[in-house]
């Protein structure tokens, strides 16, 4: 080996979160969370606001305390350990960074502290200025750099440690939008370069679908689902899955079966179906098939239509929901105040009209990811 090692050897740890819970006073912000991270993993969490995202971080990172339970990197136990100990770093929206420091500065700072030389800071901070495009910018003060490059230096500050795990609090999304796109795709091959085991918190269901090994979806502090991009979209658990994921969110209508044919709340038939009992039916815009003509089908006055360049949006009531539909722009959607259309059984999804969750035997289930 050199003298002065100049590469990032990250050494990714598992992260398990064994019956964890998080009460703030009497407020029980994690009623128990039982999930593990795997060793070299991006897991994306996904949750509306307030639903306890960064307080699972900063559980993980340290920075707040368990109330009950485990938690174990590598299989070894971390929770009573301070931060520093943890071999972990976490990069927060707002950059966080010394404003009287340089970015080199800044990012060595903490090798510092661990008492590494000068010549072996130095050599860190050069191949991970040159791995995120900072290397002109070295002896800038962050009051000098744009928002881009501010959220650089700290990931840089992050992954010079050589942390085994590396968590993220929403930390593009002070950025505009083509500089979210660039630096997403920076930060999925920062990972395939450095693998550390990666938990990445974000509002933004682009970044999850595009970043994430799995995705986590958090409820009140519970998991909702905890699965692949490709299962989330194509097989949501639950109603509340299936409403946070798609843009616009699968569309949702209460629906009965006799034991013979599936029907809206308007007495409409939506098709054949064996099961009794109330349901709650999805069906993606993308999914919903406009019918040429307006007989046929199901009644869908349109209330306005959104052209969006690469496709159009057009909203429908049907049965008294809202329904919206996704469709290629251009395309053969006649401009009627009123369409008649059809949900092909294939794309249906059935969840419990009680409880949200999804009924396996629900329609076309096998057949959603395309297999
Ligand atoms: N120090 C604290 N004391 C009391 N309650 C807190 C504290 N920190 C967070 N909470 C509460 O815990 C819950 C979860 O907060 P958390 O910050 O984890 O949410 P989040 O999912 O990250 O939300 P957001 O998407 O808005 O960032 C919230 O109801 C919040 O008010
Ligand atoms: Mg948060």
């Amino acid at each position: 080996m050199n003298a002065v090692d100049t590469a990032i050897h990250v050494a990714a740890k598992s992260i398990r979160l064994a019956d964890v819970t998080k009460a703030y006073g009497k407020v029980n912000v994690i009623p128990s969370l039982d999930i593990e991270f795997r060793s070299g993993e991006f897991t994306v969490i996904l949750g509306p606001s307030g639903c306890g995202k960064s307080t699972l971080l900063q559980m993980i990172a340290g920075l707040e305390r368990v109330t009950n339970g485990k938690i174990l990197f590598g299989g070894k136990e971390v929770q009573d350990l301070e931060p520093k100990q943890r071999g972990c770093a976490m990069v927060f929206q707002n950059y966080a960074l010394y404003p009287h420091m340089t970015v080199a500065e800044n990012m060595s700072y903490s090798l510092k502290v661990a008492g590494m030389t000068k010549p072996e800071r130095q050599a860190r901070v050069k191949i991970v200025a040159g791995m995120l495009g900072l290397g002109d910018y070295l002896d800038r003060k962050p009051g000098q750099l744009s928002g881009g490059q501010r959220q650089r230096v700290a990931i840089g500050r992050a992954i010079i440690r050589e942390p085994g795990v590396l968590l993220f609090d929403e930390p593009l999304s002070n950025l505009d939008a083509q500089l979210r796109h660039d630096t997403r795709i920076e930060l999925a091959d920062l990972h395939r370069r450095i693998g550390a085991t990666t938990v990445f918190v974000t509002h933004d269901q682009v970044e999850a679908m595009t970043l994430a090994d799995r995705i986590l979806i958090l409820n009140k502090g519970q998991v909702e689902q905890f699965d692949t991009p490709k299962a989330i979209y194509h097989r949501p658990a639950s109603v509340f899955v299936a409403k946070f994921i798609g843009s616009p969110p699968m569309n949702i209508l209460p629906a009965q079966g006799d034991g013979s044919v599936l029907r809206l709340s308007d007495g409409q038939v939506v098709g054949e179906y064996g099961l009794k009992g109330d349901f709650q039916l999805g069906i993606r815009p993308e999914n919903v098939v406009v019918e040429q003509g307006m007989s046929g089908g199901l009644a869908a006055p349109v209330r306005f239509r959104e052209d969006l360049g690469s496709h159009s949006i057009i909203s429908v009531d049907i049965a008294g929901t809202p329904v919206r539909i996704a469709t290629p722009f251009g395309g053969v959607v006649p401009d009627y105040t009123r369409l008649a259309v059809t949900f092909p059984m294939k794309a249906l999804h059935l969840f419990d009209g009680q409880t949200g969750k999804a009924i396996p035997e629900g329609f076309g289930v096998a057949s959603k990811d395309g297999k």
